[in-house]
């Protein structure tokens, strides 16, 4: 099937387009506008404004995104459509005025390839920017007459290590999807770890306080580093063990806990007193507390992911979220998986980050399992949206 996917649910406007089958996938496009930068200066991301930023952004990598199809997708299946719906394109992105503009402006002179759906996130994450996502989505649904697919961004985590290469317009075979995983998603706002079989998701537990990104981005503000601060954290902490700079020995919070849940909050507060009571004078301090507090981290993911693989019989772990990008956890999972063969699949570097290459992934798997519905008409924003 051909899917058009958007994803809108933070800070990152991406969109791909793609044909997927059970076995492989034919990237014809993906791009993410990133606003990381302008968010960096507020040390953090303002709903408001990353909702203004998709508004602008949509329309503009739409038509990037659809010239860059046209490398792959043959000529004879793209089609012109004439806008015959603007009065209840313009009302139902009443909110997004610029882009129910732009997209009106747009469809005369744009050839669209054909499509089976459009797949979109809605949910979770910040709900004013899922919100332009899923109202772009449902407008190009009623413009060209396609199914919209509401898409959970953290299936897309879930699911974004089955993709072994990122290379466009070529046929790509995908990693088989599992019968019996485990699923760590680690993100900015998610530590999760999630069991499937046989298509059904358990959640086997969760952080009760700060998700490990949202941990790394705190900690990283203690040690005046800019938003999002869990790359500059983690090459901290590489450089302190290049240099063999011992880390600071911080708690390792709910390690000893018989069940799949998190804290990070504690472990951020003993980062804060650590450094209330040693103030930071060098930047072997800041190594030093950049390596503990890593170690502390991660110790703490990889004995949960073990015994949830070992209680699961799972013999293949998918990572994925923000945090899968972190060396330190990639390194120590790596030894997990040599120690109990275990088969890890992880992001490529370019689908750790938000991105809606792993949206598509996860509604085309939706769609061979036969769960698509149209949502056309229902679709609505869920911010705290579940995997299960
Ligand atoms: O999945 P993502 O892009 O957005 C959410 O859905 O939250 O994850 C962003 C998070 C941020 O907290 C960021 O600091 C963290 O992922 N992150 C990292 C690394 N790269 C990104 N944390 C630790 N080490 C990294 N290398
Ligand atoms: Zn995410």
């Amino acid at each position: 099937m051909r899917i058009l996917a958007i994803e809108t649910s933070c800070d990152e406007t991406s969109m791909a387009l793609v044909d997927i089958h059970e076995s492989s996938i034919t990237i014809h496009g993906h791009f993410t506008a990133s606003q990381a930068e302008m968010h960096s200066q507020y040390g953090g991301v303002f709903p408001a404004m990353a909702k203004r930023e998709h508004v602008k952004t949509c329309v503009p990598l739409l038509a990037t995104l659809l010239s860059e199809a046209t490398q792959s997708i043959p000529k004879e299946e793209w089609v012109l459509h004439s806008m015959t719906k603007e009065a209840e394109i313009k009302s139902m992105l009443d909110r997004e005025e610029i882009m129910a503009n732009e997209l009106c402006e747009l469809f005369p002179n744009q050839a669209f390839p054909k499509l089976d759906a459009i797949a979109v996130t809605n949910g979770p994450g910040l709900e004013p920017a899922l919100w332009v996502g899923i109202n772009f989505a449902r407008a190009l649904g009623l413009a060209l007459s396609l199914p919209v697919i509401g898409t959970n961004h953290m299936l897309g985590h879930l699911y974004s290590g089955l993709l072994p290469i990122d290379t466009l317009h070529t046929e790509i075979t995908l990693h088989p999807i599992p019968k019996q995983a485990v699923s760590l998603l680690v993100s900015g706002g998610h530590t999760e770890l999630v069991a499937l079989e046989d298509g059904n998701y358990t959640l086997l537990g969760a952080t009760l306080d700060d998700a490990i990104g949202e941990a790394f981005d705190k900690v990283a503000r203690m040690l005046d580093l800019t938003y999002p601060g869990g790359p500059l954290i983690s090459k901290l902490a590489e450089e302190a063990r290049d240099k063999d700079i011992p880390g600071i020995v911080f708690p390792r919070p709910m390690m000893h806990s018989k069940n799949y849940e998190f804290s990070y909050s504690g472990l951020k507060t003993a980062v804060m007193y650590h450094i209330q009571k040693n103030p930071i004078t060098t930047d072997e301090q800041k190594m030093s507390i950049a390596r503990g507090f890593e170690d502390a981290a991660i110790e703490v993911i990889i004995k949960k992911t073990k015994d949830a693989l070992e209680e699961k019989n799972a013999h293949t772990l998918l990572l994925g979220g923000g945090v899968a990008a972190n060396n330190h956890l990639k390194n120590e999972l790596k030894k997990l998986g040599e120690e109990q063969n275990i088969t890890v699949l992880y992001p490529l570097s370019s689908l750790t980050g938000d991105n809606a290459l792993m949206i598509a992934i996860a509604a085309g798997i939706k769609y061979i399992n036969r769960e698509v519905v149209d949502e056309s008409e229902t679709l609505k924003a869920n911010g705290m949206l579940k995997i299960a």
